[in-house]
């Protein structure tokens, strides 16, 4: 990334334009009232010395294991109204710049802009269409070539989880064909009628429940409580859990928005509708009877402190504390997994419990979607989201041999355990 950093070079000797006093009544971005201007232009200043490239659809797919994304967000409504500042860039090319806002003892104001690498980075103006190409896509095949997948979407609450993987909402009204898990859907019926698969006698099963406070609730089947249980083949049950037969994008359409409907969901300082449980639609193929492939999509409940919750009361807590604890479980799998450890602690929680098979299978690819919130008031949230993935190494390869890549992605699991490391 180094036309990143020849840019950022460019960038800070602006910088110091912005400080020039004269420059700043000038205002040449206006708004007088705006909170934080002085940063507010100084980001500005520096934007404009920055060449965006965007991504497209046209773009090339890389394959990956392990494939870690980020995503912007962009400013909502409540932060507009609070003319709260976009701290965040995404410059193209898997970088994403932080300018956090910093303020010397003799109270002069100045940017630490940061540079972070991802697989893929994408805009507040990408469509989930895009951020579903070069994340869930990819990983479509896998199931039907006998394999396990997962994708994860993780950040703090009020990030856009939710709108990524169960669809765009329009007031309160979520459109269920516009998220990953309908996307993902589509292409597997699309797989399905293609000549070599379609001979395979593949059937489609979705399953779609919820993981709250430890507990498995079925969200095809009333909200039923369902026990998690192991055989003598460490094999992980979802005892009673309804493996709903579909012929159609449209049937998982449905289930999406029959489960999501009924799914746990709060308020938390940042989203009015927070989904306070870890929700997972898994789309299984069948061949004669046996499990052939899975592809879980998980919409994880959003990391976050007991102080960001609206109410304190325990409850609350006792919901807070647990979504922390099945991260962190989470967190310690993936470490052990990246480490090539032989124990991996599954039993943590139930959701590493039941995501057993997607993690250990040899055939298995996994994404992680980081969500971003741009606004100044979540640079904390965000730098911890993104602090530890600096990762040189990621700018070097692209050719590499099979250890090499081995250490890329134990790079990029590292990554994603920083994140983590904030529950
Ligand atoms: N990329 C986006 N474009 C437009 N609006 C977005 C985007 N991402 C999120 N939003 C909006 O931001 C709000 C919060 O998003 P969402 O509910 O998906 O957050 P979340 O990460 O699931 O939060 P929680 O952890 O609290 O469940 C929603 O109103 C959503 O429409
Ligand atoms: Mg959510």
């Amino acid at each position: 990334m180094s036309q990143v950093s020849e840019m950022n070079k460019m960038a800070n000797k602006r910088l110091s334009l912005a400080k020039n006093p004269e420059a700043q009544k000038r205002g040449k971005f206006g708004d007088a009232s705006r909170p934080n201007k002085q940063f507010y232009q100084m980001i500005e200043e520096y934007r404009e010395t920055l060449e965006k490239v965007p991504m497209s659809l046209s773009d090339p797919v890389k394959p990956h294991r392990i494939c870690v994304c980020v995503r912007k967000r962009p400013l909502n409504k409540k932060e507009l109204a609070k003319k709260e500042i976009d701290v965040v860039t995404i410059p193209g090319n898997g970088a994403l710049l932080l300018h956090e806002p910093k303020q010397k003892v003799d109270l002069t104001k100045y940017l630490e802009n940061q540079t972070f690498h991802f697989d893929y980075s994408f805009d507040e103006d990408a469509t989930n269409d895009l951020v579903y190409r070069f994340t869930a896509k990819p990983l479509v095949k896998t199931i039907f070539e006998g394999g396990m997948a997962t994708c994860f979407a993780y950040g703090q609450t009020g990030s856009g989880k939710t709108h990524t993987m169960g669809g765009d909402f329009s007031g309160k009204s979520q459109n269920s064909s516009k998220g990953i898990y309908a996307l993902a859907a589509q292409d597997v019926f699309t797989l399905l009628r293609q000549k070599r698969y379609a001979d395979m006698d593949l059937c489609p099963y979705v399953t779609f429940f919820e993981i709250y406070n430890g507990k498995v609730f079925d969200l095809l089947n009333k909200k039923a409580k369902l026990r998690v249980l192991e055989d003598e083949k460490q094999q992980v049950n979802v005892v009673g859990l309804q493996e709903v037969p579909v012929s159609s994008v449209d049937d998982v359409i449905k289930m999406i928005e029959r489960g999501s409907a009924c799914r746990t969901s709060g308020q938390t300082f940042a989203n009015a509708s927070s989904s306070r449980s870890h929700a997972v639609l898994q789309v299984i193929l069948r061949r004669r009877n046996f499990l052939h492939g899975k592809f879980s999509l998980v919409d994880l409940a959003g990391n976050e402190r007991g102080t960001d919750v609206s109410s304190n009361d325990r409850h609350t807590i006792v919901e807070t504390a647990e979504i922390n604890r099945s991260l962190l479980a989470l967190k310690e799998c993936i470490r052990s997994l990246g480490q090539n450890s032989e124990h991996i602690p599954f039993r943590m929680s139930k959701l590493t419990q039941v995501l057993r098979d997607s993690f250990i299978g040899e055939n298995s690819r996994t994404c992680m979607i980081a969500m971003i919130s741009p606004g100044m008031n979540s640079c904390e949230y965000t730098l911890n989201t993104l602090r530890y993935s600096v990762l040189p190494a990621f700018e070097a390869i692209s050719q590499v041999s099979e250890m090499e890549e081995r250490f890329y992605e134990e790079l990029k699991v590292c990554s994603f355990l920083c994140f983590l490391r904030f529950v």
